[in-house]
């Protein structure tokens, strides 16, 4: 059976035609040529050959096809002289469209779209055992509706570690009355309920772990930003020769944390997280959530943008957007534009830019501009107060001497229950009073208290 993982391509290099359809009255985040391009970019990095590109003008899909059926027959024509194994689309196809197509293009064509591209991107970057599992969840809930034919090999087709969680067990042992169809069926169910057990473990891992390095007050910086913006580069160079902090679960699909001093000597941590990109399938963003949701705990989020990129704004916007649906769109942020030594006039383009807030440009690759930007994280990390009114049970007077020291007291009331603070402490210490924050609508403390 013609199944291999589109990125076991040691041997041969798989040969992909794309497939694009302008969509009517479809308001696109890209044109259809920018997002074709970007298929591409998904294409080469799971290791895929694009030998061609089909694209079409719709009104509407196909109810059957996404395509037309003389569509159809020109990208089965031509994947055949190109002699393509895949044919990705670029839009979503549902189970049925996805079905019929194979029909149509016969058992050596393998038919995915851009999900099932990133999802194999995905598994192929996936490193930890939580990024592991959540590629191979997502990869079952993915192929559940789209299960055709009988499919054997369940186990080893899984991404994320080949498997590497354990297997699924009585592979192909039929009950009665039961067509292979369904015995698979049965066995993706199952594996989906076992990898949603194992991801609960992993996750209740994770929190011990963020409770400790919470603890431990070393402020989070979250590198976020479209993908290819730069964030690895940026992450190399900012701690070249600093010590990697090796804590595998730490945080994201492809978790890397270094630790960092600031010119000032403040120590940091840098997080690299997933790049973001758009058209990211909401199922998979769910998959992602709790890897995504490591970026809200961070103190400080910052932005790479690359600037020289023609959809750069774009991007810009699709980042935003996510930030906010995953709950960290109050974090203080600061955007860097990077690559600006592939500017021909930086200053001009600099000055573009200035309608934005806080933003710093820079070239990971040269060096250019990284100590403002550092210095600038540094000022919103150690030098930016927030304003409190805290009631501090008697319990936690090392919070009181915390407040003392690091922050500035405007008014201080020891009552009954605990000491009424109100003044300013530093943003990154927060979370530490948090709990004892007074509600706005909490009735003033008066002075005969
Ligand atoms: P994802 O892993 O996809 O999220 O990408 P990323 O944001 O980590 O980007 P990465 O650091 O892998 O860089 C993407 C490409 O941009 C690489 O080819 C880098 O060499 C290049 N690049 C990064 N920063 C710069 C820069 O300042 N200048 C130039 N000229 N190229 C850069």
């Amino acid at each position: 059976m013609k199944k291999a993982n589109i990125h076991q391509t040691e041997r041969s290099q798989e040969k992909a035609l794309l497939v694009g359809v302008n969509v009517n009255n479809q308001e696109e985040f890209l044109t259809l040529e920018d997002s074709l391009a970007e298929l591409e970019l998904l294409a080469d990095t799971a290791g895929v050959e694009v030998v061609g590109v089909v694209t079409q003008n719709l009104n509407h899909p196909n109810p059957k096809t996404y395509i037309g059926s003389g569509k159809v027959e020109e990208v089965k024509i031509l994947a055949g002289e190109l002699e393509a194994d895949l044919v990705i689309f670029d839009n979503e196809l549902s189970p049925r469209h996805q079905r019929e197509l194979e029909k149509e293009f016969g058992e050596s064509i393998r038919v995915i779209d851009r999900t099932a591209l990133i999802l194999d991107i995905f598994a192929q970057h996936a490193q930890t055992s939580e990024g592991s599992l959540q590629v191979e969840l997502a990869q079952y809930e993915y192929r559940l509706p789209r299960l055709t034919r009988a499919w054997t090999h369940l186990a080893r087709q899984a991404g994320g570690g080949g498997g590497r969680a354990g297997g699924v067990g009585g592979v192909g042992l039929r009950g009665p009355g039961e067509t292979q169809l369904e015995v698979d069926r049965r066995m993706i169910t199952r594996r989906i309920a076992f990898l949603k057990e194992e991801l609960e473990k992993v996750r209740a891992h994770r929190m011990r772990y963020r409770d400790r390095r919470k603890k431990s007050r070393i402020p989070v910086i979250a590198l976020v930003g479209y993908t290819n913006a730069g964030k690895s580069t940026l992450l190399n160079r900012l701690s070249d020769s600093d010590v990697y902090v090796a804590d595998q679960l730490f945080a994201t699909l492809d978790p890397t944390t270094r630790r960092v001093d600031l010119p000032g000597g403040q120590t940091v941590l840098f997080t690299d997280t997933v790049g973001f990109i758009q058209k990211l399938p909401t199922e998979l963003v769910a998959a992602f959530r709790a890897t995504l949701e490591e970026i809200t705990e961070a103190d400080v989020l910052l932005h790479v943008v690359d600037i020289t990129h023609q959809n750069a704004s774009a991007q810009v916007d699709s980042v935003l957007m996510t930030l906010n649906e995953i709950g960290a769109g109050d974090i203080p942020i600061l955007t860097a534009f990077n690559k600006i030594d592939l500017l021909k006039d930086p200053e001009g383009a600099v000055s573009t830019l200035e309608e934005f807030a806080n933003t710093y440009p820079i070239s990971a690759k040269t060096g250019e501009g990284l100590e403002d930007l550092l210095a600038a994280l540094e000022t919103e990390l150690f030098e930016s107060y927030v304003e409190v009114d805290v009631n501090i049970p008697y319990q936690e007077g090392q919070l009181i001497s915390l407040f003392h020291e690091n922050g500035q007291v405007q008014d201080i009331l020891s009552g009954e229950e605990g000491t009424r603070i109100r003044g300013l402490v530093p943003r990154r210490l927060i979370y530490r009073f948090e709990p004892y924050l007074e509600d706005e609508d909490t009735p003033e403390v008066s002075e005969e208290d």
